[in-house]
């Protein structure tokens, strides 16, 4: 993994800009973010402070591998984001400095500006974080098998360890509106997502088809909720808040749909789950459906088990393809299309019939794939896994067990 740090301050930046620029701000989605200079949420934090200092920001754009220029490519000629990259003068990149070049390649009539420092490689641990292993010449750091910490780092060659001050984000013109959740009075900012409000007052709802990196889309319908005045319930995830919303989020007949689409999901195909890499939990690996299953304290579904076995595509060299455990939330198409940039990989057939697949449903070594890993990512469940911890689930196998009788 490559290591980079924050190299600029918030005033360094603007002394880069002028209020005639038209901004965008795009981020690479893999090492930087972990390194926790990039992704979505540093991005929309910056966009905020720019926009609150009077600077014009198109909008934000989120890659999955910044450093590959196929990619930046397919962004920028990116049908909903051509128009956006065709009309600004100045990208800001939350990006490792090979990456920087890339962006510089590709959008060569434009000013690019970089925030960052690269450091040298990495790795990502549990219990310290991101540390630097492999440091470049240039940092006067030595080899250190155990790694620096960041914040040594930072220190150390005068960095900045966190992106820019996320209180300062907290000034752009929002307009807030008062809303009850469960009996509740909450503030929130008017047309903020209702799961995203409600995760950050800590009342938790069930998603799966909802991920914040990605467009809504609503099909799992697990996050229903009940709004006063609405006779019917709405997809939390797909609900944006207004002035004197009145929701309820848990009750019994709620959690009774949820427990019913839980177990339909569990019925529609066999997902396996004893066998499953994702069943292990880890810190960049769960499974979201098993979470969900074990919460709901569901031991057996009530619908009968589709048992027909889909091939699982090990084609690629780098991603696993199991439909068998694929719940259709279709978080990977999205993800494929709005951060790898490709639409490679969509859905197919109709009704019972529909499945995920690549290209014009040939194997993944035979599409377009780019291995950027963003649909792997996105993926709640087993379907779509790194081929690294593919088959790191549990073996079983069976064994004679003698019992004395009674
Ligand atoms: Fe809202 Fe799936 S998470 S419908």
């Amino acid at each position: 993994m490559i290591i980079s740090l924050r190299s600029i301050s918030y005033d360094d930046l603007k002394n880069q800009l002028s209020k005639d620029d038209k901004i965008v701000i795009n981020s690479c989605n893999t090492c930087i973010k972990s390194c926790g200079i990039g992704g979505l949420q540093n991005m929309t934090v910056l966009e905020n402070m720019l926009l609150a200092d009077g600077y014009n920001v198109l909008g934000i754009d989120l890659i999955s591998i910044g450093c590959s220029l196929n990619l930046v490519e397919y962004h920028r000629q990116d049908i909903k984001k051509k128009e956006m990259y065709d009309e600004a003068t100045v990208i800001i990149t939350l990006i490792c400095e090979d990456g920087y070049e890339g962006m510089k390649y590709v959008f060569k009539d434009k000013k690019v500006i970089s925030i960052t420092k690269t450091l040298g490689t990495g790795n990502f641990t549990m219990d310290r974080g991101v540390v630097l292993t492999h440091p470049f010449e240039s940092t006067g750091l030595e080899k250190n098998s155990e790694g620096y910490e960041l914040d040594e780092v930072a220190e150390k060659l005068g960095l900045f360890e966190d992106f820019f001050d996320e209180d300062d984000a907290a000034f752009k013109d929002e307009e807030y509106v008062d809303i009850i959740i469960d009996g509740e009075e909450v503030s929130a900012i008017k047309n903020q997502n209702l799961l995203c409000v409600c995760e950050e007052n800590g009342i938790e709802i069930p998603h799966l088809c909802y991920n914040e990196e990605l467009s809504e889309a609503g099909v799992c319908r697990l996050c229903l909720v009940k709004i006063e005045g609405r006779k019917d319930l709405v997809p939390a995830c797909c609900t944006h808040v207004e002035e004197g919303m009145k929701i309820t989020t848990n009750d019994e007949q709620l959690n009774k749909y949820r427990r019913i689409i839980l177990e339909l999901i569990m019925a529609s195909q066999n997902h396996n789950c004893l066998t499953c890499s994702k069943g292990i939990p880890t810190p960049l690996y769960n499974c979201e459906l098993q979470r969900l299953i074990r919460q709901f304290g569901i031991e057996k579904s009530r619908f009968d088990e589709n048992n027909e076995f889909m091939p699982v595509d090990n084609s690629s060299p780098v991603i696993v393809h199991d439909p068998n455990k694929c719940i259709l939330c279709g978080r990977c198409v999205r993800a494929c299309e709005e951060i790898a940039g490709i639409c490679n990989i969509g859905f197919i057939n109709r009704g019972s019939e529909t499945v995920v697949a690549a290209g014009l449903n040939v194997d993944m070594n035979q599409s377009d794939c780019a291995a950027c890993m963003a649909c792997v990512n996105a993926c709640p469940t087993g379907a779509l896994t790194e081929k690294v911890i593919h088959f790191t689930g549990k073996d079983w196998e069976p064994q004679k067990v003698y019992c004395e009788q009674m």
